[in-house]
């Protein structure tokens, strides 16, 4: 199979991940739950991979990360436990369902929201996004990349502006961790939300977020910690704050021999090649006639992704046929990303999304351009 849904999940992991995670499910104990062995070690794997995010990401010490199932729930933790009724918060057409869907139910709490619309090419406009801040706005929370385009938000930007008007900013860096530099001092970043399984080349089920140093998110869960056991409150400290329950710390394990070989072959590197053959592909599709492409390719940065349709065909069948013709994974449908296919008016045919790893090859993307030569000339 020619695996070009990396967006949706990456499926190809470095050997040192899966060797990594074997090695902690025959080891591993329950971290700050005993101390024997198997228990040390699991509190060792997970302190370590704490402080390799934490350099990752530029934050200011290890006990801002915490670690979550995925991206969905560190927006979830973010959305909900930082709005009150009453607060204003701003967001785009570009963001996935995971930050939509918790702002639409603090809407039904008393949350105003505002919705930044996109152009056609899947783009907003900051200066819209500073035109609707009001008196009572809290919060900015927005994409870094879109799941659907694949159109890159220079987050430092729009953190300049949350930050200039004194307001939090909060980032789905689901599409770019593990891909483009992320520093969140710099880039004026209060909380960021990533997972493991996609650009950062980790296992399923691990993700996390970073909380900037003085910011106290309310709890979404309380329960075990391993301290404070005959307190009737959960611990207030970070991250155990924010971790009640036991780690995935066979997933963390994974995640921080991920870091490991990220640092060691560089995210430049695993970038400038996903994005190389982002462009070959897109060079190659964007002259056939019939064929439909979404998104903002003039643009420097953008994420590994294209995203098209042939004709009137539906993205579903297309991208059946892709699988069964030519052997080639691609995603088709709505992406999550309800207000993207709105703005792109895609809503009824979906989108068929090619997105890219860095293990794909020149000749897998050849494949890919001659399957979708063939299938428009149908
Ligand atoms: N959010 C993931 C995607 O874009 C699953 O496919």
């Amino acid at each position: 199979m020619i695996y070009m849904d990396n967006a949706a999940t990456t499926m190809h992991k470095p050997q040192a991940v899966i060797d990594a995670v074997a090695a902690a499910m025959g080891s591993m104990g329950n971290a700050g739950r005993g101390a024997n062995e198997a228990s040390l070690s699991a509190s060792r794997v997970i302190y370590d991979t704490r402080d390799k995010l934490c350099r990752f990401f530029g934050a200011e010490d290890a006990r801002r990360i915490v670690f979550t199932n995925n991206s969905t729930e560190s927006l979830n933790i973010a959305i909900k436990g930082l709005l009150n009724s009453g607060d204003h918060v701003i967001t785009t057409m570009l963001e996935h369902n995971s930050v939509l869907r918790p702002l639409y139910e603090m809407e039904k709490q008393g949350v105003k929201l505002t919705i930044i619309k996109s152009d056609g090419k899947g783009m907003f406009d900051l200066r819209d996004m500073e035109k609707a801040i009001l008196p009572e706005t809290k919060m900015i929370i927005c994409t870094n990349g879109s799941n659907l385009t694949g159109n890159y938000i220079d987050i430092e930007k729009v953190g300049e502006l949350a930050h200039n008007r004194g307001l939090l900013f909060v980032v789905d860096a689901s599409q770019t961790a593990g891909v483009f530099p992320i520093d969140v001092q710099r880039m004026h970043v209060d909380v960021l939300c990533f997972t493991g399984h996609k650009g950062l080349l980790g296992p399923q089920g691990i993700g996390g977020m970073y909380v900037r140093e003085g910011l106290a998110i309310r709890p979404l869960k309380s329960g075990g910690s391993g301290v404070q056991t005959y307190s009737k409150t959960h611990p207030a400290e970070m991250p155990t704050a924010l971790e009640a329950g036991t780690l995935n710390g066979h997933g963390i394990a994974g995640l921080g021999a991920a870091i490991d070989y990220l640092n060691e072959v560089g995210i430049d590197t695993v970038r400038e090649k996903e994005q190389r053959l982002m462009r070959k592909f897109y060079d190659g599709v964007k002259e056939i006639p019939g064929v439909k492409l979404y998104g903002d390719f003039d643009t420097f940065n953008r994420c590994a992704i294209v995203t098209l349709n042939i004709g009137d065909y539906d993205s579903s069948e297309v991208s059946d046929e892709l699988l069964t013709e030519y052997g080639i994974s691609t995603r088709p449908g709505g992406h999550c990303a309800p207000l993207m296919h709105e703005a792109l008016g895609t809503v009824e045919q979906g989108a068929v999304r090619f997105s890219f790893s860095h293990y794909n090859t020149d000749e897998e993307v050849d494949t890919a351009i001659s399957a979708i030569r063939e299938l428009a000339q149908d």
